[in-house]
């Protein structure tokens, strides 16, 4: 396994629309692993393909619960129930804002394997699938903190 750089704000490929993973062979399993490595050294929650400047949908996370690995995730229930909190991103060095997020999201996704899974969290696992995935997108909590105020 290896570190990868983190990108930083400002960096384009930060703001730019991920491609679904369409292969699951080696490559991906070692991105995956140089991902998680990155993150734990780090010391975060959660790391998405973008952040390593890879433009592809699938990210890790880890609340303390264990690694997850998400490929193509997509969020497909959210609770009605909210949470108002702290959030933070390794690619926005020394900030953190209020962001409110659901309480508990659902998401379908494949793992390293290209199996279908589903993955449930509540409390900081649902902000951090939430934030995972909006990286995918381009979105970066900074656009909800400013959105809430
Ligand atoms: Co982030």
């Amino acid at each position: 396994m290896a570190k990868r750089n983190i990108v930083k704000i400002g960096d384009d490929v930060l703001r730019k629309i991920c491609r679904t993973q369409l292969t699951f062979d080696e490559k991906l399993h070692q991105t995956l692993d140089d991902m998680a490595e990155t993150m734990y050294e780090a010391e975060g929650v959660g790391l998405a393909a973008p952040q390593i400047g890879m433009l592809r949908r699938y990210c890790v996370i880890d609340v303390g619960d264990g690694l997850i690995e998400l490929i193509n995730p997509v969020i497909i229930e959210k609770s009605e129930e909210i949470q108002v909190g702290n959030e933070g991103c390794l690619s926005i060095p020394d900030r953190y804002e209020v962001v409110t997020r659901p309480m508990k999201v659902t998401v379908r996704a494949q793992n390293r394997y290209g199996e279908n899974i589903i993955v449930t969290g509540e409390e900081l696992k649902a902000r951090a699938l939430c934030h995972e995935i909006d990286h995918l997108d381009g979105v970066l909590y900074i656009d909800h903190a400013k959105r809430s105020k």
